[in-house]
């Protein structure tokens, strides 16, 4: 048995304790603060959290067999969650960044052939262990940004053998590496160019091919569609999600990215966990999603990095749409690996509030990728996933923006930063 951990004199400790599903409305704001307050830990999991008085009174006696680690004058919050990434991938694309600041779009690279397509050629042609090598490094930055659980998607292979390296790379980094890594199976992220043309066909493999495939292997829990013009039309986007309802994969809808395409209806209408992007999402989408409880998966950094105006993620909120939000995590319209510039960027280009910008990126994405029962909060039960911050309070973690506040990081009990 491993010796307890005890984290104690936190100057804030916010719990975000209490709820089951996402948090919606006014419970977006529902931290669950606690001022100088404890945690409890043994073997891994969280045992009690309190005041550190509370824990004195209860675990004062053993402090002699724990290690104690004293958070004195500084901010604990759960391990962050980022719910949407692309963070397998071959080579990288930094002329197309130069390209588009000087005036190419995001879309016009990729119909001449660049953007998700050149990611494509440089992910099929490398080797499982380029792949891994390159991934693990995203992941340990991730890690040194307080991100604890990681959602990741296939999409840069669509053909089965690279759409199943890339899956099993996330396999063994989640068996290997300390973050959790959630898997999503992604084949239509874009027409592949050689089926240019021939998109029903494209879609026929995805359908009666490689998703019985990746589901038959167990190699992923979601399967996530780029509805868009030009890319997959909602009416192809609605058949390849209810395929993967009928092999176990829930869907996930890459949605009124760059038009408004009626992508948050239809995720309302296929019942998608989430909905992601949604920088163009119509009242009535935004509507049909709060009633369907569909979690809206916003992506600040993204819309800055092509310099579009950011999702309406004040409105949804006030509509009552359940809002998570993720760095996207991806070699072309966001490479980043920074959940606390998305924080900021929540609250800076969205309008959200700290304590809501913090409640997206814990327990609301724990729910986006159906980790709540063991991630996403500090409570009895819970994974020991905590990060102490070198900021007094909430508040100051969004205020000192695009800066790394990370003091220490610990997954399932062990101190990994
Ligand atoms: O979520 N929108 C589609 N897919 C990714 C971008 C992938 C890429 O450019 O390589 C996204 O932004
Ligand atoms: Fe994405």
């Amino acid at each position: 048995m491993r010796r307890p951990l005890w984290i104690k004199h936190a100057a804030q400790l916010v719990t975000v304790g209490g709820s089951k599903g996402p948090r919606t409305g006014a419970d977006m704001s529902e931290l669950g603060l606690i001022e100088d307050g404890s945690v409890w830990i043994e073997d891994g999991e969280i045992k009690a959290v309190g005041t550190t008085s509370e824990l004195e009174a209860r675990f004062g006696e053993w402090e002699e067999e724990a290690d104690v680690y004293e958070a004195t004058g500084r901010l604990v919050t759960p391990g962050l969650i980022d719910p949407h990434t692309h963070f397998v991938y071959g080579g990288s694309r930094e002329k197309e960044f130069e390209m588009r600041l000087e005036g190419a779009s995001y879309m016009d690279i990729m119909n001449a052939g660049g953007g998700i397509h050149a990611t494509t050629r440089m992910t099929r042609e490398a080797t499982e262990e380029e792949l891994y090598r390159q991934a693990e490094l995203r992941l340990n930055s991730f890690l040194r940004h307080g991100v604890t659980t990681v959602e990741g998607k296939s999409g840069y292979g669509m053909e089965l053998e690279t759409e199943l390296k890339q899956l099993g790379v996330m396999k063994q980094l989640n068996e290997q590496h300390p973050v959790d890594v959630v898997s999503t199976f992604m084949g239509a992220h874009a027409v592949p160019q050689e089926f240019k043309g021939r998109e029903d066909e494209f879609v026929g493999l995805i359908i009666d091919e490689m998703i019985p495939a990746v589901a038959a292997e167990k190699l992923a829990v979601f399967n996530d569609v780029f509805c868009e013009v030009g890319v997959y039309t909602p009416e192809q986007s609605r058949r390849i999600l209810e395929a993967g309802k009928r092999h176990g994969l829930k869907p996930k809808i890459h949605a009124d990215e760059i038009e408004p395409y009626g992508g948050a209806e239809l995720a309302a209408e296929v019942g998608a966990i989430s909905a992601e992007h949604l920088l163009k999402a119509s009242d009535k989408g935004i509507r049909r999603m709060a009633e369907a409880g569909v979690i809206a998966c916003l992506l600040p950094a993204t819309a800055l990095y092509l310099r579009e105006e950011a999702a309406r993620g004040r409105e949804m909120i006030d509509a009552g749409v359940p809002v998570t939000i993720s760095t996207d995590c991806n070699p072309g319209s966001s490479p980043t690996t920074s959940m606390p510039l998305v924080m900021n960027l929540a609250c800076i280009a969205m309008r959200m509030t700290p304590a809501e910008a913090l409640v997206a990126a814990t327990i609301n994405a724990a729910c986006a990728i159906g980790v709540q029962d063991k991630a996403g909060s500090i409570e009895p039960g819970k994974q020991a996933d905590l990060v102490i911050w070198n900021v007094r309070n909430y508040q100051e973690l969004q205020y000192l923006f695009g800066v790394n506040h990370v003091h220490a990081v610990w997954k399932k009990g062990r101190k990994v930063v």
